[in-house]
């Protein structure tokens, strides 16, 4: 089978030494893919977002199967474009993409299916918004720009002001652009977090095991947010009580009202989750794999991947069943100095082939390959590196021993991975 991989992330460079295992796999293609990927398969220079380019080159390059690793080109539309001209993908339709797409839109369908989720209200008027705080009078409050805002759309107002800077900020200066026009206010949920992801081809939902990222800048979970800074799976918050209610409640409910609306979602499901007292309530979901969490995931899978894909795509999904390694994963990603806010590229990394080893994998981010034949840095999360073992503390050691043969200038990561885990 030809595979073409879209995306340029450790998620993606995961999911493509995964699918290297598999013997129906003949050739692998990743638009754009990183450095990592470029070792193991061949990378296509086009794009996430040109769905056009995307289109041709799988046509003239007679892929059989599309899977696609970011959000971006789900809410463009690409696999109905990929689907009209009869190809084969893995991901969401437009529509079912809103999923992530749409925070209001996500909201609305959660309270029509019973989903359990934060209280909220949406706005598309400054003053209506700020209104309804100060009826709520009650901090902190969760403001969300409704549409993709690159992770950065959610703020955790603590006063009043918070509040009305980040509505000015969404609505007035319309910092997200059109993203922030609409507004989701929520109530502030406590708990601990937790991701879980499904397989669904719109009709059977396969839950992943589970896993925890780690989301804030510095340790012990302070600074601003990043896209993440390293994640471990099992989740021991995650019981399997906990996941059998995620499965039931949450997972389930959704794929049949899904059906009910008419609504195919066909893909990955991701269920951002806040769990309470054994109560898991949804934060958010998105469209596709977590990342850094698929870096944890994806290699405690036994069953073949490139068959779960194409059962997907081939709405066959009920002919399989998932098998896990009862093992542990941790990821560790090292960041450039700077990062979540302004950061330098282009330095040199080594130590690469010398941290991996059978149980330890080093999964690119941001690198590229130089003209000098060098690979360097080249975006805000550089590399994770991921550690395998027969139990979690095992596995938060590998991976840390793999980090000291890293080096870049400016490499920075967190110490506390997993350490919530063992707690
Ligand atoms: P999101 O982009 O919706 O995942 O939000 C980013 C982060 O904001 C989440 O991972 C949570 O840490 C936090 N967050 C979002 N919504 C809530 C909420 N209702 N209560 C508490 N924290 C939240
Ligand atoms: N790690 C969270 C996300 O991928 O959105």
């Amino acid at each position: 089978m030809n595979i073409l991989l879209i995306g340029s992330g450790g998620r993606e460079h995961a999911i493509a030494r995964q699918l290297l295992q598999s013997p129906l796999l003949s050739k692998l293609y990743v638009a754009p893919g990183n450095a990592g990927t470029a070792e193991i398969a061949d990378n296509v220079p086009i794009s996430e977002t040109d769905i056009s380019g995307l289109l041709n080159f799988a046509l003239t390059n007679k892929i059989n199967l599309t899977i696609v690793g970011p959000e971006a080109p789900l809410v463009l539309g690409i696999t109905d474009q990929f689907e009209s001209h009869g190809l084969k993908i893995v991901g969401p339709n437009r529509e079912a993409a809103q999923l992530e797409g749409s925070k209001k839109w996500a909201k609305d369908k959660m309270v029509r299916y019973g989903i359990p989720t934060a209280a909220y209200e949406t706005f598309t008027d400054p003053e209506k918004a700020i209104a309804y705080i100060d009826r709520q009078n009650q901090f902190p409050i969760v403001i969300k720009a409704d549409g993709l805002a690159a992770g950065k759309g959610v703020v955790i107002a603590q006063s009043r002001d918070e509040a009305q800077a980040a509505l000015n900020d969404a609505m007035v200066s319309k910092k997200f652009s059109d993203a922030g026009a609409t507004v989701v206010i929520e109530q502030f949920l406590q708990g601990e977090e937790a991701s879980i992801f499904a397989f669904t081809d719109g009709k059977t939902v396969l839950p992943m095991v589970a896993a925890q990222d780690h989301k804030a800048i510095f340790d012990g979970d302070k600074g601003p947010n990043t896209g993440g800074m390293g994640a471990y799976s099992p989740a021991p918050i995650v019981t399997p009580e906990v996941a059998e209610k995620v499965n039931n409640r949450i997972f389930q409910p959704l794929i049949a009202g899904f059906q009910k609306d008419r609504i195919e979602f066909k893909g990955i499901l991701f269920a951002g989750l806040m769990i309470h007292n054994g109560e898991p309530i949804v934060i958010e979901f998105n469209a596709r794999f977590g990342d850094p969490e698929t870096q944890v995931v994806i290699p405690r899978l036994k069953t073949d991947l490139v068959t779960i894909f194409d059962a997907i795509a081939n709405r066959k999904l009920d002919t399989i069943e998932l098998e896990w390694r009862d093992n542990a994963v941790v990821c560790v990603v090292i960041a450039s100095k700077g990062y979540p806010d302004s950061y330098e590229k282009g330095f040199a990394i080594t130590g690469l082939k010398e941290a991996e080893s059978t149980s330890r994998w080093i999964i690119h981010a941001g690198t590229k390959k130089n003209e000098k034949g060098e690979i360097v840095t080249n975006g805000g999360r550089v590399l994770g590196v991921v550690g395998q073992a027969d139990e979690l503390k095992k596995a938060i050691d590998n991976a840390y021993e793999g980090i000291k043969d890293v080096r870049f200038d400016g490499a920075y990561y967190r110490r506390d991975i997993g350490a919530k885990g063992i707690r």
